[in-house]
C-alpha cells in the first residue's frame, strides 16, 4: 500500500495528528484539488489488497465452520440440529463467515481510529498518513463484509423457501434487511441490533467523503457515533450467534476482545489527539458547564465499561446459554 503524499497535519490547537486529521488534511486537499486528493473512489481503489485478505480470512473460517458441522462439534448443530446437512446449508455457514470477518474488520478499523484520535504510541511501525488510509479502507471493507453477511443470509431463506421466487425473494428481503420483519425469538432483538450497526455504519463511514459540503466539523462529530455501531455489531454476535451461544472459551474470548478496544477509547478520552478536546478541571473549564459534564460522563463510562469487562473474565460470567446435554435431539429452536 502506497503511504498518502500528505503528511499528517498538526492539530490546530497544537497536538500531534489524530483520525480528525483526515478531515483536515482531506479539506486542504480539496481546497487546493490537488491531484492527490482522498474521494470514494481512490479509497475503495486502495481498499482492494484488504479486501482481498478479508475473503481469504472468510474462506478459512467457513472452511473451519463446515469441517466443525461434519464432525458435529458445532455448537450451531446443538442449537438446530436440522442443521447438520453440511451441504444443505452452506450458504448459513457461509454467512456466519461473513460475519466473524466483518467483527474483525470493525474491531481492526475501530483500534485504528482509536490510535489516531488518541495517543498513537511511538513504537508503531506505520506513518500516520498510513494509518489513517488502512482506517479508511478497513471501514470500506467491513461495510461490504456486513452486506454480504446479511445478503447470504437472506440468499439461504430464498433457497428454503417453497412459495413462488418473488414472494420467497420479498419474505427474505423483510427478514433479512427490514428492522421488525424477523419476528421470532431471540431474532426479534438481535436482527434489528445488527441491521441498525449496518444502516448507522454507512452514513457514518461515507460522509467522510462529502465532508467539504457538510463541513469537517459536522463530520467529525458524527463520526465520533461510529463507536455505537461497533457497539451494536458485538451486542448482536453474543446474542445470537450461535457458534457463541453457550458459556466457553470462545465466547470469553470475544469479550476478552473488547478490552484493548475499552482502553484505547479511554485514552483517547484522556489523552485526545486535539488538545481542544482535553477535559479540563472544573474551575478551568471555560464554556457551558454541561459539556464538562457531557465530557466527564465519556471518560467515566468507558472507565466503568473496562471495570465491567474484566468482571466479565474474571468471573467467567460471560452471559452465555448453559451448554445442553450430549444427546441434543430435543434441544430449543434458535428462531
Ligand atoms: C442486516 C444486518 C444483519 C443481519 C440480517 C444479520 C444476521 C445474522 C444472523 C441470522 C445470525 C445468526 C447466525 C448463527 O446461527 O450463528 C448472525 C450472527 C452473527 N452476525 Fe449478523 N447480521 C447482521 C448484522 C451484523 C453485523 C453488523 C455484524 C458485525 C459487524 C454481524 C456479525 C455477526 C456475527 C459475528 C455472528 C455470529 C456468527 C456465528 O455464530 O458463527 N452481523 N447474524
Amino acid at each position: 500500500m502506497k503511504p498518502s503524499p500528505v503528511p499528517a497535519a498538526p492539530d490546530p490547537a497544537g497536538g500531534p495528528a489524530g483520525t480528525d486529521t483526515a478531515t483536515d488534511t482531506g479539506a486542504r486537499q480539496d481546497a487546493g484539488r490537488s491531484p492527490g486528493r482522498v474521494t470514494l473512489r481512490s479509497d475503495l481503489r486502495a481498499s482492494v489488497p484488504d479486501g482481498l485478505i478479508a475473503l481469504l480470512v472468510t474462506a478459512a473460517v467457513f472452511a473451519l465452520i463446515y469441517a466443525r458441522i461434519k464432525a458435529k462439534t458445532s455448537s450451531t448443530v446443538s442449537v438446530m440440529p436440522f442443521m447438520a446437512d453440511a451441504g444443505g446449508f452452506w450458504m448459513y455457514f457461509l454467512s456466519q463467515a461473513f460475519g466473524w470477518t466483518a467483527l474483525l474488520w470493525a474491531w481492526t478499523t475501530v483500534v485504528l481510529g482509536l490510535l489516531l484520535s488518541g495517543p498513537t504510541p511511538r513504537w508503531l511501525p506505520m506513518s500516520a498518513p498510513r494509518l489513517e488510509r488502512l482506517h479508511r479502507t478497513t471501514s470500506l471493507n467491513t461495510i461490504s463484509l456486513i452486506f454480504a453477511h446479511a445478503l447470504l443470509f437472506a440468499a439461504e431463506l430464498v433457497r428454503h423457501d417453497t412459495a413462488r421466487w418473488n414472494s420467497a425473494v420479498w419474505t427474505a428481503f423483510v427478514e433479512a434487511f427490514v428492522p421488525g420483519g424477523y419476528d421470532s425469538g431471540t431474532g426479534r432483538w438481535a436482527m434489528p441490533i445488527g441491521q441498525a450497526a449496518l444502516y448507522l455504519a454507512i452514513p457514518l463511514g461515507l460522509l467522510f467523503y462529502v465532508r467539504h459540503r457538510i463541513g469537517p466539523r459536522t463530520w467529525r462529530v458524527l463520526h465520533r457515533f461510529v463507536i455505537v455501531v461497533y457497539v451494536l455489531s458485538v451486542w448482536h454476535t453474543l446474542l445470537y450467534g450461535t457458534n457463541v451461544w453457550y458459556d466457553g472459551w470462545f465466547r470469553t474470548t470475544v469479550w476478552l476482545l473488547q478490552l484493548p478496544i475499552a482502553a484505547l477509547l479511554l485514552g483517547r478520552l484522556l489523552f485526545p489527539a486535539r488538545r481542544s478536546e482535553r477535559l479540563a478541571r472544573p474551575g478551568a473549564h471555560t464554556g457551558p458547564a454541561a459539556g464538562w459534564a457531557l465530557r466527564f460522563t465519556g471518560r467515566f463510562a468507558a472507565a466503568a465499561v473496562i471495570a465491567a469487562l474484566l468482571a466479565i473474565l474474571v468471573s467467567g460470567n460471560d452471559g452465555g446459554r448453559s451448554v445442553p446435554p450430549e444427546d441434543t435431539s430435543s434441544t430449543h429452536n434458535h428462531d
